[in-house]
């Protein structure tokens, strides 16, 4: 767990994760939630990095991370959240029970989610100042569920 937690920390302020090659459950379901988080985090740190300058402003190169962010947030979750794979009962997950105590709170977070990254995907291509506000708006998105649903570091 502790191991990735660099690479969690990159990826809270919208820098490149490294890839999560680490973790070591062999539970498909983790392994699943895991992967469309850290692909999500792979696209926000190009979409991050233009939005505070370390990556200059590329319509297409916006739209494109944008986009798959998009796709990978909508994807099907349905399967990777099975009840007994919270950070208490399961290895090598930072999922809170919380989730399981209030999973229709947990939904709406990634609804919120899904609204925003459809925003993001409409902004990227356009400007940089409405590139920068989509941005805040899905990282904030992000944190929001971090912040009730995922073990601090
Ligand atoms: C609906 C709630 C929710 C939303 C929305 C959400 N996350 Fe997560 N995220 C979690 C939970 C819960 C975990 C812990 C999963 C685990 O360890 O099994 C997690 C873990 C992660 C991890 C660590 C993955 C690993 O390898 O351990 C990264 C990186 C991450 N999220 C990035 C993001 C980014 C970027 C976004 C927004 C684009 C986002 N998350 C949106 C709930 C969410």
């Amino acid at each position: 767990m502790f191991r990735t937690a660099t690479a969690l920390a990159l990826a809270a302020t919208l820098a490149l994760p490294t890839l999560a090659g680490a973790e070591e459950t062999s539970d498909p379901n983790i392994i699943a939630r895991q992967a469309q988080m850290n692909l999500m985090a792979y696209n926000l740190g190009v979409l991050g990095g233009m939005a505070q300058g370390r990556i200059p402003f590329d319509a297409a190169m916006a739209s494109a991370a944008a986009t798959s962010l998009h796709q990978i947030a909508t994807i099907d979750h349905g399967r990777m959240w099975p009840e007994g794979s919270d950070n208490m009962s399961a290895d090598d997950t930072r999922a809170l029970p919380a989730i399981w105590d209030d999973m229709a709170g947990f939904e709406a977070r990634y609804a919120t989610l899904a609204t925003a990254s459809e925003a993001m995907a409409a902004a990227a291509g356009t400007d940089l100042a409405t590139l920068q506000g989509a941005v805040r708006n899905l990282g904030g998105a992000c944190g929001g569920c971090h912040q009730t649903y995922r073990q601090p570091e």
